[in-house]
């Protein structure tokens, strides 16, 4: 039998967009099996817990958990990918604005371990404009992000901006 081909999906996923759902499906085109990698660090100050936001990347992925699956990491990447035995990271590219970051980040990888690879996707055009932050930037102010994140990220926007109040 063939091997499966499993890639490392890695992010911050603060919180998951609909760019990032995109990737993905378009992924699971090409990969076997995505292993997401939401990254744990209590310093960097994110809206959702790490356990929140695989939580609810789970979520919306549950029609497709044989094949996607979500876990949290902390440290580096690389390590993590060494653990669960993968040797391709995936990363959306929007715009040239994210080449440098993309580009330092894929050659540091490579640097600390020469075996990774990384995979890049370049977001499709409607979603180019969609980060995160951005819908960090709308959704407390009650903008709508109907088109930014699919609606269990809606609805869990809407419960911690009200906790938050
Ligand atoms: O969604 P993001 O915030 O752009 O994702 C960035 C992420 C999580 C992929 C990156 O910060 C990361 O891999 N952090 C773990 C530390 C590490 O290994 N960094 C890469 C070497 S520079």
């Amino acid at each position: 039998m063939a091997k499966m081909k499993t890639v490392l999906f890695p992010g911050s996923f603060d919180p998951l967009t609909y760019g990032h759902v995109d990737i993905v499906s378009r992924a699971l085109h090409i990969f076997d099996n995505i292993v997401i990698g939401v990254l744990s660090n209590p310093q960097k100050g994110s809206l959702f817990t790490a356990e929140e936001r695989v939580e609810l990347i789970r979520e919306q992925f549950f029609d497709l958990k044989e094949r996607v699956v979500v876990e949290t990491f902390s440290g580096l990447l690389v390590e993590f990918a060494k653990e669960k035995e993968i040797n391709v990271v995936l990363r959306g590219l929007r715009a040239i604005s994210d080449f440098d970051y993309e580009a330092q980040m894929a050659l540091m990888n490579k640097s600390l371990s020469p075996e990774i690879e990384t995979f890049f996707l370049m977001t499709r055009e409607k979603y180019s404009y969609i980060s995160s932050s951005l819908v960090k930037q709308v959704a407390p102010f009650g903008g709508s992000v109907q088109e930014l994140v699919p609606p269990v990220i809606q609805q869990a926007l809407k419960h911690k901006y009200s906790a938050l109040k």
